[in-house]
């Protein structure tokens, strides 16, 4: 009990001066040309970001984190789940290599471990409802063994789909029932250990599935259909969302279990309401709330939140929807999509030291036809090995004539394959190399130019042999093919 009490007191003291406590971000690195961790670190200081969130203990992230002043979150995906689960010490090797070690030889400020990510998602239909405590109650342990019991706290983040009212207001929130005496379990669990609960909640994600969502409700500037819950009128779905979860903890005995956004954001692109618009009109009206200390109806003072995403990713699944790849607030290469003020009243400021490609780009040949047989499996060739979410219905770049939507093709397959000598002349005799940007002009579709990964491996570790260079870019191009398949498919139905 004393512990809840102070740890919701230094919660209310951080909440009230966030902008000194600075503000959290999910670093993804499922990408084909992923930035070298010291230029993403550089980007989080430059930017004002504290705190950072993981989704695994990758060790070029967490190396380049060391001694760097910002705080890390370490999660651990849901696939080690049952082997943590299964026995301590499974989970004490875990600590040892993935947070003792990073603390004490690489002085990276790990403050929490992440058990797994939403593993009771419906859709999952329980696979990992069996695991996830036992491996969080494992973790913990592990962690105590190894005396980090007090500057490392475990959590488990949650999607929001654990928790729902019936009443189709706030305050007739519960935990889902079909997992509410779980999620019970779990909270007291966190609570007994001085640990935050923490969810993910995305507005986008409820426009996304429903097109009948009120849109303003979405966003934070009022809307002419609001929700009335008794005494207190909801604008927004944010509110109206996290507030469901303060009801649900009131109602099963947590009324003060402090509460950890782990995700929130808005993509830019890969579906019509997927817009750079609207992604800055999100993340700034919450970074405002945020900025002038505004929390919800039912609790007055704002939640530490880590933003969906830092930079794009280019080979995350699209299962969830085109939009997947892109959530970053920077752009793949650390460059900005749209102005946003964090809070600290200066402009985002762009990743620095960033090697390109040339500047030159692979796209259909002006006398190719688009009626030659082998023009559809050319572009379906491209987008299994390459990024084509751009091209689909209300992206960027789906207002593209035929010819130019293959020349994106044809670019993305071009660039992902590091415009090697040959990746141009995979088409059938349909493409050529220009070195005249061919994006359109007044348009937010950009035909890419990648990151040499090669150079800034080199500035890394200047030994590295060109063998171990064709190692790691044939182990790349495999963990890209099997990635893909399933665009593959997607593309195909
Ligand atoms: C440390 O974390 C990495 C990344 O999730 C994982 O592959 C590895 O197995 C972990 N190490 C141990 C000893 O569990
Ligand atoms: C921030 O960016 C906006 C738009 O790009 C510009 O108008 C404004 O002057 C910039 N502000 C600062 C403080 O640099
Ligand atoms: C552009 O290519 C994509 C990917 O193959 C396809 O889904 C889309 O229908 C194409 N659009 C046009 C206008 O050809």
């Amino acid at each position: 009990m004393i512990s809840r009490c102070t740890f919701a007191v230094l919660f209310f003291v951080l909440g009230k001066h966030f902008l000194v406590n600075g503000l959290g971000c999910n670093w993804g690195t499922r990408a084909t040309h992923p930035l070298p961790g010291n230029i993403v670190v550089k980007l989080m200081k430059d930017n004002g970001f504290n705190k950072v969130k993981l989704f695994e203990a990758d060790p070029l992230a967490l190396r380049a984190l060391g001694r760097s002043g910002i705080q890390v979150m370490v999660g651990i995906p849901n696939d080690m789940l049952a082997s943590l689960a299964s026995s301590v010490s499974v989970a004490e090797e875990w600590v040892s290599r993935n947070v003792s070690y990073y603390i004490s030889n690489r002085g990276v400020d790990i403050r929490y471990v992440a058990v797994g990510n939403e593993p009771f998602l419906k859709t999952y239909n329980n696979q990992f409802t069996r695991t996830a405590f036992p491996a969080l109650q494992n973790v913990q342990a592990a962690l105590i063994k190894a005396g980090l019991g007090r500057d490392v706290k475990v959590t488990i983040p949650l999607n929001a789909d654990v928790y729902e009212t019936d009443a189709g207001v706030p305050s007739g929130g519960d935990f889902r029932a079909d997992i509410r005496d779980l999620m019970i379990s779990i909270i007291k669990f966190l609570d007994n250990n001085g640990a935050p609960f923490m969810v993910n909640i995305y507005p986008f994600l409820s426009l996304y599935a429903d097109s009948h969502f009120p849109i303003e409700y979405a966003f934070f500037d009022g809307t002419s259909s609001p929700v009335v819950d008794g005494s207190v009128t909801y604008t927004n779905v944010f509110d109206a969302n996290y507030d469901t979860l303060v009801s649900a903890l009131e109602k099963n005995g947590f009324p003060s279990m402090p509460i950890i956004i782990g995700e929130v954001g808005w993509p830019t692109d890969g579906d019509s309401n997927a817009k750079i618009e609207f992604a800055r009109k999100f993340n700034q009206g919450l970074l405002n709330r945020i900025s002038r200390g505004q929390g919800t109806p039912k609790r007055p003072s704002p939640p530490d939140i880590y933003i969906f995403s830092l930079i794009d990713e280019d080979a995350k699944s699209i299962e969830p929807g085109n939009f997947e790849r892109h959530w970053g607030i920077f752009y793949y290469d650390g460059t900005i999509k749209y102005p946003l003020n964090l809070g600290n009243n200066r402009n985002l400021t762009a990743a620095k030291g960033v090697h390109y490609l040339a500047r030159q780009w692979c796209i259909m040949a002006p006398d190719a036809n688009t009626m030659d047989p082998n023009f559809p499996q050319s572009i379906n060739f491209a987008c299994t090995y390459a990024d084509c979410t751009s091209l689909g219905y209300g992206s960027s770049c789906g207002g593209l004539d035929i010819k130019s939507n293959a020349s994106y093709a044809f670019n993305m397959y071009y660039q992902t394959m590091n415009q090697q000598k040959g990746a141009c002349d995979q088409f059938h005799g349909l493409s050529v190399i220009t070195r005249i940007d061919p994006s359109p002009r007044a348009s937010s579709c950009k035909y890419e130019i990648m990151i040499d990964t090669s150079r800034h491996e080199k500035d890394e570790n200047p030994g590295t042999s060109s063998a171990g260079k064709m190692h790691n870019s044939l182990v790349f191009l495999a963990f890209f093919v099997i990635l893909e398949f399933s665009s593959l498919l997607f593309l195909i139905l």
